[in-house]
């Protein structure tokens, strides 16, 4: 078994303050990290829920991918981040299985990591998203 944690669950919000504010008034939520990613057109929260994180995330543009989706789909789950320890194994291991990749090679993701997306076609209608630490 190559997966080592479920790293983040990732869901798409249209107001990442007022997520964020309904995460902290539910649950007593505190921010572990917030980022903009610019190359992505996102901008992220994340909260940490023992190893693992909820990641809110809102568009930073309009073409961004992620305000193509609350366009369509409206707010809700977007993907999952699955923590291997090896991003390039773990793409190659995938697409040896029939996976679809978005990204052909790992690249930089938020926090420091190391993330390869994997598209939902092929993959039980689930956006994947490979994170290394
Ligand atoms: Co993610």
């Amino acid at each position: 078994m190559i997966l080592t944690e479920i790293d983040h669950v990732a869901i798409a919000v249209y107001d990442l303050d007022k997520a964020v504010s309904y995460y902290q008034k539910a649950f007593g939520a505190k921010v572990h990290h917030r980022e903009v990613v610019e190359s992505d057109g996102v901008e992220e929260a994340l909260i940490k829920v023992a190893d693992s994180y909820i990641q809110l995330t809102t568009a930073t543009h309009d073409d961004s991918p992620i305000a193509k989706f609350l366009e369509k789909r409206g707010e809700g789950l977007h993907h999952i981040g699955y923590r291997v320890d090896n991003c390039e194994e773990a793409l190659q291991a995938m697409i040896d299985a029939g996976a679809r990749p978005i990204d052909l090679a790992p690249r930089p993701g938020s926090r420091g990591t190391t993330v390869a997306f994997i598209h939902p076609k092929g993959s039980q209608g689930t956006l994947i998203e490979l994170v290394e630490e």
